[in-house]
C-alpha cells in the first residue's frame, strides 16, 4: 500500500503548524520522521486518518493507493483504522480504553473487521501479547489497563496495531517508554511486518539510533517544514541542513556523555 502526501498544510488558530509537506511512502518501505519538539511530526501522522485535534484544519492531499483521504467522512476513515492502517500514537494513555480488558483491547480490530468469535479473538490476543513480549500472556489478557505498567500498556497498543497485519503502520515514538531489550524486539516486529508482508511504515522518533535501525529514508521537519530528506545513512553521516546537523550533534554529545 502506498501513502502519498501532497502539499499538506495544517493550520491551528491561523498558525501554520505543518507547511506544504509532501512525501511518498511505497509498500515495503520504512520512512522516518524526525525534527525538534513541536515541529509537526505528530500532527502529520494524525492527519492521515483525519484524527487532528479540534480547531485544526488540513489542506492538500493524502492518498492511500490513489484514494483521497482528505475530506473523507469519519465513518470511512474509521473503517480503515485498525484494518488497513495500524496506529501507535504518542500518548498511550489516550489510546487504551480503561474499561476494556487487555485481551479485548488487543483483539478489538479482529472482532470489528474480521468478525472473529470471542474465543478465537482471545487466542489471537494471547499470541499477539506474547509477540510484543508481555509477561504471562495467558493471564495478562484478562487484566485491566490500569493494572499494567506504562511500558506494558505501550506494548498493548503496539499489539493492537499489529494484530491485523496492517498494510500501513503509523508509529509515533512507539518505543520511547520501553527498555532497550523490549525496544529491540518491537522494532524487529515492525521490521518483519515490512519485510515479510510488504507493509509501509511511517515512524516518528527523536532517537537517531532508533531511526537508523528502523528506517530506510527520513524527512527532517523544522517548524512544520521539511528541511531535508534522504537515506538515513546519508543524513546521519553527512547532514546538510543546520537543523539536521544539530540533531546529529546532539545525539553524539549525549552518547559521548553517557560513555
Ligand atoms: N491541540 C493542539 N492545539 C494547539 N496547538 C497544537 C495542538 N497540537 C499541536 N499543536 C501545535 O502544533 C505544533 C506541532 O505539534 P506536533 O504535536 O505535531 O509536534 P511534534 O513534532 O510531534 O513534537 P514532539 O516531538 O514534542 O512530539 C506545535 O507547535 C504545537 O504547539
Ligand atoms: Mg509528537
Amino acid at each position: 500500500m502506498t501513502l502519498e502526501i501532497d502539499r499538506l498544510t495544517i493550520t491551528i488558530g491561523g498558525r501554520r503548524v505543518v507547511d506544504d509537506l509532501s512525501l511518498e511512502l511505497p509498500a515495503g518501505r520504512r520512512l522516518g520522521l524526525i525534527g525538534e519538539s513541536g515541529s509537526g511530526k505528530s500532527l502529520t501522522t494524525l492527519a492521515v486518518l483525519g484524527l487532528l485535534p479540534a480547531g485544526a484544519e488540513a489542506t492538500g492531499s493524502i492518498r492511500l493507493d490513489g484514494r483521497e483521504l482528505v475530506g473523507l467522512p469519519d465513518r470511512e476513515l474509521a473503517r480503515l483504522r485498525g484494518r488497513v492502517v495500524g496506529t501507535v500514537f504518542q500518548d498511550p494513555r489516550t489510546s487504551l480504553d480503561p474499561v476494556m480488558t487487555v485481551g479485548r483491547q488487543i483483539s478489538e480490530p479482529l472482532r470489528l473487521h474480521e468478525g472473529l468469535s470471542r474465543r478465537e479473538a482471545r487466542a489471537r490476543a494471547v499470541e499477539a501479547a506474547a509477540e510484543v513480549g508481555l509477561p504471562e500472556p495467558e493471564q495478562i489478557v484478562d487484566r485491566w489497563p490500569h493494572q499494567l505498567s506504562g511500558g506494558q500498556r505501550q506494548r498493548v497498543v503496539i499489539a493492537t496495531a499489529l494484530i491485523t497485519r496492517p498494510a500501513l503502520l503509523l508509529a509515533d515514538e512507539p518505543t520511547t517508554a520501553l527498555d532497550v531489550t523490549t525496544q529491540a524486539e518491537v522494532l524487529a516486529l515492525f521490521g518483519r511486518l515490512v519485510d515479510e508482508r510488504g507493509a509501509a511504515l511511517l515512524f516518528v522518533t527523536h532517537d537517531l539510533a532508533v531511526l537508523s535501525r528502523v528506517a530506510d529514508d527520513a524527512l527532517v521537519l523544522s517548524h512544520g517544514r521539511v528541511v531535508e530528506r534522504g537515506p538515513v545513512a546519508r543524513l546521519l553521516q553527512a547532514p546538510e541542513h543546520p537543523v539536521t546537523r544539530g540533531l546529529v550533534e546532539a545525539t553524539r554529545a549525549t552518547t559521548w556523555r553517557a560513555s
